[in-house]
């Protein structure tokens, strides 16, 4: 089913028949199961179960359970005519306590899961980290011990060696940005820590475990193709004064550089000031180390951001003037609908002439869902998915790097922070008896994927 939006015919074939399609989705979000079978517990366990961190004081335990009900989920990505389904492994599912033992039935969990995707003719797409740090490495300092480089460079050797056979396309992080901002910063996500001395070395240990990932996938499993995803928000200033100018370029390095190019071997973007004392936790050497020739970046985006010069804000001296203020369509998330931000921000990284190939590996959008006679309509999210993909189109018929596109998400999940309330999905899922509703976005993609 072709369809019209912002001028612009869209339908499968106009993006050429090399173009990647997909969903996404995250572990900690949809398997439940939180202590099944000898799984260790996640940062995300941990940080959920206390008071006044998770909206409503939902926990991520249950979730839509696809610990159990893959086969039904996966059925459906089938029955949607969705080629490829983009998922990442529980590190405490593999590794309970981080390192050391080996969990046996979490490596078959994950077995299962890709030998089924292959017998449906789906094709996994792995991420190797997606948030869910194991909590007995938080103990130890998590993500700002340095340490963290041998331990992530452990699971991701594990991973390789155990699904490196059946999994051609990796990507090694899940936006280091948003769990290192979110999560060592802002103290708003797990493990909820805070502060300069906690987000600098979570960055640099971070920027280094990507490189360092990449490295075992390129030696492991000779042939995949490998990549890493980013978050990013187009970037604009409130005004055109020169403060509020200088102001959103400082956050669009914070937001939509800090990550990208070190690992390019541009080096930390470190004109924003508070970003400078990153310097005292690189070692020699590290320049090097910091650095890999990924096969693909995977751009994720949802939104724009105005940013205007805030003198009392510490360390950027910048804040986001809210969606919510601005009197623009909003979705669940207050997050604003602003289809051609995905286009400039493939516009920005098509900028990086060291980056060979771009997919989207995330875009979508939350909408309040209700079932009406056992059907779950969603104009919103069906026409933000269109307005979005004719932005992509644009790009993509200008010239730029685009070679694929996943939304997020196929099921309604545990959206972090925001509990079970935003619902992503293609999928309706009753949280109480696990039922599953296709909603009119998981037909009309399905349509738009069979090509008519
Ligand atoms: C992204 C995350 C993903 C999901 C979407 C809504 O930042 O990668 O897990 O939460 O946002």
């Amino acid at each position: 089913m072709g369809s019209t939006s912002q001028d612009i015919y869209i339908n499968k074939q106009v993006f050429g028949d090399d173009f990647v399609w997909g969903v996404s989705a995250a572990a900690l979000q949809i398997e439940g199961a939180f202590d099944a079978h000898g799984k260790g517990q996640s940062i995300w366990d941990v940080f959920s179960a206390k008071k006044g961190k998770i909206l409503n004081g939902d926990l991520p335990h249950t979730s839509c359970d696809f610990y159990n009900e893959y086969k039904q989920d996966i059925d459906i990505v089938k029955q949607l005519n969705i080629p490829c389904f983009r998922f990442s492994i529980s590190w405490p599912r593999i590794l309970p306590n981080g390192s050391g033992e080996i969990n046996q039935a979490g490596i078959d969990f994950y077995n299962r899961v890709i030998n089924y995707c292959i017998e449906q003719g789906v094709e996994p797409w792995l991420t190797i980290y997606h948030w869910d740090l194991p909590q007995n490495l938080e103990i130890k300092g998590g993500w700002t011990n340095r340490e963290i480089v041998d331990w992530f460079t452990n699971f991701a050797t594990v991973c390789a060696q155990n699904f490196g056979d059946r999994v051609k396309h990796w990507m090694v992080m899940n936006e280091p940005g948003v769990f290192t901002g979110a999560g060592y910063f802002l103290g708003i996500h797990a493990p909820g820590r805070t502060g300069l001395k906690n987000f600098l070395p979570a960055i640099h240990h971070a920027v280094l475990c990507m490189a360092a990932g990449g490295k075992v996938l390129r030696e492991l499993v000779p042939g995949a193709e490998i990549g890493t995803t980013f978050s990013c928000s187009y970037i604009e200033p409130h005004t055109d004064k020169p403060k509020d100018v200088a102001a959103a370029k400082r956050v669009d390095a914070l937001l939509n550089r800090l990550f990208i190019e070190p690992v390019l071997g541009l080096g930390y973007p470190t004109e924003v000031a508070a970003l400078k004392g990153i310097e005292k936790y690189k070692l020699p050497g590290d320049e090097e180390l910091m650095k890999f020739d990924f096969d693909f970046i995977g751009v994720q985006n949802y939104t724009r951001e105005i940013v205007k010069n805030s003198f009392f804000t510490p360390y950027v001296g910048a804040s986001l003037v809210k969606a919510e203020k601005r009197g623009v369509p909003l979705t669940d998330m207050k997050w604003e609908v602003y289809p051609p931000s995905i286009y400039q921000m493939l516009k920005q990284f098509n900028g990086y002439p060291q980056i060979k190939k771009i997919y989207i590996t995330e875009n979508g959008a939350a909408f309040p869902d209700n079932v009406t006679d056992g059907e779950v309509d969603d104009p919103q999210r069906v026409a933000y998915l269109q307005q979005y993909l004719a932005q992509v189109l644009k790009a993509r018929n200008e010239g730029l790097k685009v070679s694929g596109y996943f939304i997020w998400t196929l099921t309604d999940n545990f959206e972090w922070a925001e509990g079970y309330h935003p619902r992503f999905g293609l999928i309706y899922v009753d949280f109480e008896t696990q039922q599953r509703i296709i909603k009119g976005s998981g037909h009309w993609y399905a349509d738009f994927l069979s090509g008519n």
